[in-house]
Parts: C-alpha cells; sequence; structure tokens
C-alpha cells in the first residue's frame, strides 16, 4: 500500500516551473513522476495550476500544486493498494471534486497518478510499459519526428507548428531511430545551405522563416532524398497544424491569407496529394466541430486525421467526435486530462471505435519517460516526443531502445500498420 507521497517544483525544458512527485510504498518500493506542460494549450484541456504569483517565476510557479499533493492528495490515497490505479485516480479525482480539476490542478493531480503507477510496477518488479500492457504488450512505435518548428514552438514565420518525419519503412524501431536522426542532420545542411537559420525551436526541431508552409514539405522531402531513403516509401510525412492558433472569427489565417474552411480543406487535399502525408493533426481549430465533419468526409479515408485540443485526450469529448464522425485518430496527452486511467479509458475508446492513437510529449517536458512505457503498454504504434535531439525529447526515444531490447525476439516494429489509411 501507499506510505508517503512527496512532492517539488522543479523546471521544465522551458525553464518553467513544473510538479514532480514521489511515491513511497510499504515494500520499499519509490518512484518519481514528473509533469509535462503544453504552449499550445486546448481550451477544453484540465486545468494546470499556476501560483500566479509575479514575484516568483513571472506568475509560473507550481507552489499551490505541490502544496495540494502534500496536504490533500497525498493523504487522500495513504494507505490505498498502489495496484489498484482505479480507485487511486478515483480518490484523486474526488478530492479536487471540479469536472476539470480546477481546484489542486490536473499538474498536481497526473505527478501523483503517474507516480503512483510507477511505484506499484516496481512493487511487482516489472517493467512500467509491462506493469501496464499485461503480457501482451509488444509493438514498438513509428516515431514521429517533429523536425520543423513552427506556430507557438518558434519565434518564424511558419503558421503551422510542427511537421513530422515517420519512417514506417523500417524494419524495427532502432532502424526507425537512426533513419530519422539522419535526415534531422541531412535537413540542417539543406536549411544552411539555402541560407536559413538553423536555430532551434521548443522541441528540438529547425526553426528556419521559411516563406510558406508547403516551402517546409519540400524541404523534408528533399532531406529525405538526400539522405540516400525513398519518400513514402521508406519515410512519410506528417503535420500538427495546431489550426486553432491561427483561427478568429470563422477565419484561418495561414501563409498571410485569409482562408474559410472549404478553401483550408482544398488546400490540404492538395497536400495530400503532392506529398507523402500519413497523419495531419488539429487540421481545423478545436470548436470548428461542423468543418471537422467535411474534412473527415473529404480526406479520413486517405490520411489519419488526429484530433488533439479537438479531444483533449477527454474520453467524453472523444465520444462525441465518434458519434458526430469526426477526425480518425486521438492524440494522447496524459496531462490534458490529468490521470493515467482517463488516459488509458480514451486510448480503449479510440481502439475500440477504429481510431488510431498517438502518444504524445508536450511542448514543454522533462527528463520524464513514461509515455514511451504507455505507447508500448497500449500497442498504439505511434508517438511523437519531438526532434531526435535535446535531452527532453530523446529520453523518450532512449527509453523505447531500452524497452525494444528488454522484448527481444517478442519486439514488433509498428512500421506502416501504424497507418491503415495511408495507401499512398
Ligand atoms: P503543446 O503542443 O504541448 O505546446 O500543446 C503540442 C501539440 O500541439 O501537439
Ligand atoms: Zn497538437
Amino acid at each position: 500500500f501507499i506510505e508517503a507521497v512527496g512532492a517539488r517544483e522543479i523546471l521544465d525544458s522551458r525553464g518553467n516551473p513544473t510538479v514532480e512527485v514521489e511515491v513511497l510504498l510499504d515494500d520499499g518500493s519509490l518512484a518519481r513522476a514528473a509533469v509535462p506542460s503544453g504552449a499550445s494549450t486546448g481550451a477544453f484541456e484540465a486545468y494546470e495550476l499556476r501560483d500566479g504569483d509575479k514575484g516568483r517565476y513571472l506568475g509560473k510557479g507550481v507552489q499551490k500544486a505541490v502544496e495540494g499533493v502534500l496536504d490533500v492528495l497525498g493523504p487522500a490515497i495513504e494507505d490505498l493498494d498502489a495496484s489498484d490505479q482505479r480507485l487511486v485516480d478515483a480518490t484523486l479525482i474526488e478530492a479536487d471534486g471540479t469536472p476539470n480539476k480546477s481546484k489542486l490542478g490536473a499538474n498536481a493531480i497526473l505527478g501523483v497518478s503517474l507516480a503512483v503507477a510507477k511505484a506499484a510496477a516496481d512493487s511487482a518488479d516489472l517493467p512500467l510499459f509491462r506493469y501496464l500492457g499485461g503480457p501482451n504488450a509488444h509493438v514498438l512505435p513509428v516515431p514521429l519526428f517533429n523536425v520543423i518548428n513552427g506556430g507557438e514552438h518558434a519565434d518564424n514565420g511558419i503558421d503551422m507548428q510542427e511537421f513530422f518525419l515517420a519512417p514506417i519503412g523500417a524494419d524495427t524501431y532502432s532502424e526507425s531511430l537512426r533513419w530519422g536522426t539522419e535526415v534531422y542532420h541531412t535537413l540542417k545542411g539543406e536549411l544552411k545551405a539555402a541560407g536559413f537559420a538553423t536555430g532551434l525551436g521548443d522541441e528540438g526541431g529547425f526553426a528556419p522563416d521559411l516563406p510558406s508552409n508547403r516551402e517546409g514539405l519540400e524541404f523534408l522531402v528533399k532531406a529525405i532524398e538526400k539522405a540516400g531513403f525513398t519518400p513514402g516509401k521508406d519515410i512519410a510525412l506528417g503535420l500538427d497544424v495546431a489550426a486553432t492558433e491561427f483561427f478568429n472569427d470563422g477565419v484561418y489565417r495561414l501563409d498571410q491569407k485569409d482562408w474559410n474552411a472549404e478553401q483550408l480543406i482544398e488546400y490540404y487535399e492538395g497536400l495530400v496529394r503532392d506529398f507523402p502525408i500519413v497523419t495531419i493533426e488539429d487540421a481545423l481549430a478545436e470548436d470548428d466541430w461542423d468543418n471537422w465533419k467535411l474534412l473527415t468526409d473529404a480526406l479520413g479515408s486517405k490520411v489519419q486525421l488526429v484530433g488533439d485540443d479537438l479531444f483533449v485526450t477527454n474520453p467524453e469529448r472523444l465520444a462525441d467526435g465518434i458519434k458526430r464522425g469526426v477526425a480518425n485518430s486521438l492524440l494522447v496527452k496524459v496531462n490534458q486530462i490529468g490521470t493515467l486511467t482517463e488516459t488509458l479509458d480514451a486510448v480503449s475508446l479510440a481502439q475500440r471505435s477504429g481510431y488510431t492513437a498517438m502518444l504524445s510529449h508536450r511542448s514543454g517536458e522533462t527528463e520524464d519517460t513514461t509515455i514511451a512505457d504507455l505507447v508500448v503498454a497500449t500497442n498504439a504504434g505511434q508517438i511523437k516526443a519531438g526532434a531526435p535531439a535535446r535531452s527532453e525529447r530523446v529520453a523518450k526515444y532512449n527509453q523505447l531502445l531500452r524497452i525494444e531490447e528488454e522484448l527481444g525476439e517478442s519486439a514488433v516494429f509498428a512500421g506502416r500498420s501504424a497507418f491503415p489509411r495511408f495507401t499512398a
């Protein structure tokens, strides 16, 4: 059972405070979890509690969230069986008592939820992916490397937030990691040769001031070929448009032009025709349900359409989307919903409904690698954790190398099968 719960304020990859939690069990098992933080957060995400005291960390301190763990959440779960994750999480949700976890903060609650799972895994003497996924956890994911950063993650002029390399043609996860990394380095050379800056954005991708979003995809194709791979067959492309960020009063502002949703959908159809794109995330804004339906009807049979700000890892919002026939894939971010149980519920709902699921980091990350274990535990087959560079990003990719090694002969790389709609 759970003996003690500790918490502290630490820094994330952007230099902002975040919550770290430690859980001790009566058998001496001890585990630690740290909570990530977004920049292009969806309006419907669970609440991230910050102190708002301008005298500390420009208002971004998380001392209140830490106190909530120490004074309320910890005592609420002490003496509970750590392996009863559903009861632990239900107890945490009840201790907060609000629909969006705004009293104690999803950052406080998630830290406890994840640390309990890790302590229970330790107590069972199992790796986290095995403890959570059971004997059938064996699928290594396709890593989606975000190699060009725009939008809220960089100070350049690119509207779209993330440009992915998806090495779907590799035989193993470790080979996909090598391929993506080789193209990442090649891309840097290509950008430099064309006179663009090669400074990095928040997720470790380059942040060049490209004249258009289409140009980003062209650079990826060039870099893939230059590195000796075939675009589409070996390495496909993906986008996180994060369209909510450039949507105002029914108008999308992209490439210095105003677009209505129909025009934007046509634009996406052109991109899918011209480039080997396997996945597009948040192609439209988080509230634009009717147009999401049009988009899904137009492109949903050819490409994965991922809901991030749209679904916010919330089983209720996802159920609504499934009923309406909107999107065909769920982005999974543990801190959008705030407990492990609700996260796993959202993933199972997606999987039961013919939706794919992509595990995801946040733009503000830590050395915590829980999502690497989660993607294998759920056999989801896809993960995005940024570029294959910067420690908070590669921590996840490196953890997957360890899991691949641990699984040995049992490991299966998801490859193309992770993207059932991609037929190009
Ligand atoms: P965020 O971005 O972590 O800044 O919200 C990631 C995403 O939009 O997928
Ligand atoms: Zn997103």
